[in-house]
């Protein structure tokens, strides 16, 4: 177990950079990442670990790639669909282990119709994953309800993740991040989001997240969504790993783009 978690959260600086690709799971062919494996290739010296489905990784991913993998195994809803807390367990723990997964990650939905069922969905999964000492990360979703985003709604999430066993929580940044952090006993690291407006604004949030506890960043969008997105990962790994402030990070994604 802590072999796993180690692949994907250094040891040397005790953080994380992953980059989740796995959005196709439910919003479909993705912008810029139409084609997985083109997007990807050009960022992989830079990352820790690749967050995605069995089914891209299978199909779009190179074998003989050398980078952790967090496998994405909830889902069974869509965009367009009536209510997307309504996911199961997607990819037995079998397959996580013959794909060679470092973690698994799946969504819970705390405070909606589906908060039982996606809460019973992380402890089964949980109670696999020991067996096999693999890391379940639960990711704290909110669907479509991006305001529900405050310091009180995710403690308790990320709380109720720990307690029933996640090894590392995936949430989001809000103001007084560090009580979302202080109330987790394990390793909290932040998504990215919708892409934000500028570069500054997405090296900000990664930068006040780690500041304030986080571990890493699971950012996806604010990368490759990016026009550079090599220099992009470049300056969130400096953020990450360096303890760049947003200035020097964006001083190194300037210099990168030339
Ligand atoms: C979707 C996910 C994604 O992995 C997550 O949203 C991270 O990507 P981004 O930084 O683009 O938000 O878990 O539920």
């Amino acid at each position: 177990m802590k072999n796993r978690i180690s692949r994907i959260i250094k040891p040397s600086t005790g953080r994380s950079l992953v980059l989740p690709i796995d959005h196709g799971y439910f919003l479909g062919p993705t912008r810029r990442l139409e084609k997985p494996w083109k997007t990807v290739e050009p960022l992989l010296p830079y990352m820790d670990a690749l967050m995605l489905t069995r089914g891209v990784l299978r199909a779009s991913m190179d074998p003989k790639m050398n980078v952790p993998i967090i496998l994405r195994v909830s889902g069974g809803t869509s965009i367009v669909g009536p209510d997307l807390s309504n996911e199961s367990i997607t990819t037995s723990v079998i397959e996580a282990l013959r794909l060679n997964a470092s973690a698994v990650s799946l969504s819970i939905f705390v405070g909606t119709s589906h908060e039982h069922q996606t809460l019973t969905n992380l402890s089964l999964l949980v109670d696999e994953c020991e067996d096999y000492g693999i890391p379940v990360f639960a990711v704290t979703a909110v669907g479509k309800e991006l305001e529900k985003r405050d310091s009180r709604y995710l403690s308790l999430c990320c709380r109720i993740a720990a307690e029933i066993g996640a090894r590392a929580v995936k949430t989001y940044y809000c103001e007084g991040f560090e009580k979302v952090v202080e109330g987790c006993p394990v390793p909290v690291l932040i998504a990215g989001g919708p892409k934000m407006d500028t570069e500054m604004d997405a090296l900000q949030t990664a930068y006040e997240a780690i500041q304030a506890g986080a571990v890493g960043v699971v950012m996806g969008r604010n990368i490759w969504q990016n026009d550079y997105p090599v220099a992009m990962i470049k300056a969130v790994r400096a953020v990450v790993h360096e303890d760049a402030n947003p200035k020097e990070a964006i001083q190194i994604y300037n210099e990168s783009k030339k």
